[in-house]
């Protein structure tokens, strides 16, 4: 466990009461939203742990039937999207929008709550065998409404929280409102979306060579990361200075590299194509260019470490995605365990660490939860472990499918150690949560006194 900074509390308890509530709140609400997602990635770490099991021993399936590795696996990736990797992002939003403020804050519990009620509903539908079989878009029957709703709770929250802050100074420039106003129509289109891309009739272009995306596909999905990235600092902090060419800089190129990628339309098209992989290798002026960009934001003392992770994984991502894609070591890769350690590169390592950022960004004194030594270096190092062992696997299994169905010295050695990497994520992603629950008890403490009665 990290310790916890001196306590505020004290501090909180010697002010007026009427005081105490309005220096607490804000990050009471973001700790809550904390919370849940912590609470997603514990669950669906455990889960992620019992598939390593299943993988590795298939036989105990017999035991769980009918609650088979089948069952679980749609649970343990969805879960890990949108629980873990959204809810920072929702903390993010309530903080931009003003959620986390009285009185509209009272509201942002309840809405936190319908969110996780959606995804354990979701998680229910997937367990008892409905599925769509669209990785990541696994909404059908019910869920596939409750939690396109639970989005628009969400955004009917962040609309009144704007329309309460509007004269507030944090509003008052016209480019701040307006960007507001566009995020919230940007916003409100999302549930919808979810909802029509569920439809297992509807599909994205396809490579016919692998059958997986396309390159044009890769280059626009990592550009809505990229512009997310750029986005973030801007509803985080401050700039260093007011104007700096290394915040326009990278905005020039990603509008450069936004219309390079609508030139390569969105036809079914093969990676052996030259056009799909130089465009997809344009992405590598993002490993100077993030780097570049994030320096010229001041930041928390408090986030050095997992700012350094992310940009990191970023780097390591980016030039090893790009290299997968290549003609002769794509068609060697694709649908092995080799694209297992890329989505974990991506999710465990690059994402999580830049979601861990902001969210001890938002924290700030009390991101403290986040920054023990040891869970650091256990996640971070676990995740390349298990990437690599995950492209040793990959690499065996491309030229011959059998290794991993097949038990074997090898290929059970392999799911061994990533079994072992496994149970090593799950403990620091619990030390986090048992972190964030003492917070937001804390926290609770705080804007609640019980007896004794506060010093005055
Ligand atoms: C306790 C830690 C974890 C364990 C033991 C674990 C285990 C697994 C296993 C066994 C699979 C199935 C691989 C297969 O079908 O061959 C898998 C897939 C996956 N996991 Fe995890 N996982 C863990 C943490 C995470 C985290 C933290 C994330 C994301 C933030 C994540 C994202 C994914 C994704 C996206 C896939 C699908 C990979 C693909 O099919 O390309 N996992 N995981």
């Amino acid at each position: 466990m990290a310790s916890a900074p001196s306590s505020g509390t004290a501090i909180l308890y010697d002010a007026p009461p009427s005081a105490r509530p309005s220096l607490a709140l804000p990050t009471a609400v973001i700790a809550q939203a904390v919370w849940h997602s912590l609470a997603w990635l514990v669950f669906a770490n455990a889960v992620g742990v019992l598939i390593a099991v299943l993988l590795l021993a298939p036989r105990l399936n017999n035991i769980l039937i009918p609650w088979t590795y089948g069952r679980w696996m749609p649970v343990h990736i969805n879960i890990q999207l949108y629980g873990w990797c959204s809810l920072p992002l929702v903390a993010f939003l309530l903080k931009v929008y003003g959620a986390d403020r009285e009185p509209i804050a009272a509201w942002s519990r309840p809405v936190l709550w319908v969110w996780s009620a959606a995804l354990a509903i979701g998680s229910i539908h997937w367990l008892t065998g409905h599925s769509s079989g669209k990785l990541f878009l696994d909404w059908t029957g019910y869920p596939r409404i409750l939690f396109p709703l639970a989005l628009l709770t969400l955004w009917a929250l962040l609309t009144a929280a704007l329309r309460q802050n509007w004269p507030a100074a944090t509003n008052a420039k016209p480019t701040v409102r307006a960007g507001k106003v566009v995020g919230l129509a940007l916003l409100f289109v999302i549930p919808f979306l979810i909802y029509i891309a569920a439809d297992p009739g509807i599909y994205p272009p396809i490579n016919p060579d692998t059958g997986g995306p396309t390159g044009a596909s890769q280059l626009e999905s990592t550009l809505v990361i990229i512009a997310i990235l750029l986005l973030l600092p801007f509803g985080l902090t401050k700039r260093k200075i007011p104007r700096s060419w290394k915040i326009t800089l990278p905005w020039f190129i990603f509008a450069a590299e936004s219309v390079l990628c609508l030139g390569l339309g969105r036809a079914d098209v093969s990676h052996h194509r030259p056009t799909q992989y130089i465009s997809l290798g344009s992405l590598l002026l993002w490993l100077p260019l993030t780097p570049l960009y994030y320096n010229a934001f001041a930041w928390n003392p408090n986030t050095r470490r997992w700012r350094i992770a992310f940009l990191a994984w970023w780097s390591v991502l980016i030039p090893t995605g790009w290299c997968l894609f290549l003609p002769g070591v794509l068609d060697r890769f694709k649908f092995t365990d080799g694209l297992v350690g890329h989505s974990l590169l991506a999710m465990a390592g690059f994402t999580s660490s830049l979601l861990i950022f902001v969210m001890v960004q938002l924290l700030g004194d009390d991101g403290w939860i986040f920054n023990a030594t040891w869970s650091f270096y256990v996640w971070n190092i676990s995740v390349l472990a298990y990437v690599i062992v995950m492209f040793i696997a990959g690499w065996h299994e491309g030229p011959n499918p059998a290794f991993n169905m097949l038990p074997g010295i090898a290929r059970n050695t392999l799911y061994a150690i990533r079994l072992i990497l496994g149970i090593l994520l799950f403990i620091a992603s619990a030390d986090w949560f048992l972190d964030a629950t003492h917070l937001l008890r804390k926290k609770h403490a705080t804007l609640f006194p019980a007896l004794p009665e506060p010093i005055r």
